[in-house]
């Protein structure tokens, strides 16, 4: 076995409270910036924070919305958007897909696996 298995855990990133709903929150984790959003009651998403366009750390300012029932986030320099289930870009031409990251909420807590 090769030691490039990349290991994964739950970290916590506050409280639900801490998340309006229909926005996104910039939390960090080590050297990782990553945007949550409380998109409804019952969705939740996590995607790196970082615009893979200009590399600027705003994804979380972005805004969301749904296309054909996908929810999605627009970029909010040149409103690129992008899925926030799969991370996929959901415009003309190509962009590199957002890295995702798995929400889960427990007792009021909101964790993500990183
Ligand atoms: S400028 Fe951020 S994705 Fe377009």
């Amino acid at each position: 076995m090769s030691d490039t298995l990349e290991q994964t855990t739950w970290i916590e990133a506050g409280a639900e409270a801490d998340f309006p709903e229909g926005l996104g929150i910039c939390i960090q984790h080590d050297d990782l910036q990553i945007a949550v959003f409380n998109f409804n009651t019952d969705e939740w998403y996590a995607v790196q924070n970082q615009s893979p366009y200009n590399k600027q750390m705003v994804l979380s300012r972005g805004l969301t919305g749904t296309l054909n029932g996908e929810p999605k986030v627009a970029c909010p320099l040149h409103k690129h958007t992008f899925s926030l289930r799969s991370g996929e870009f959901l415009g003309e031409g190509e962009l590199p897909s957002l890295s995702t990251y798995p929400v889960k909420r427990e007792a009021g807590r909101v964790y993500l696996l990183v």
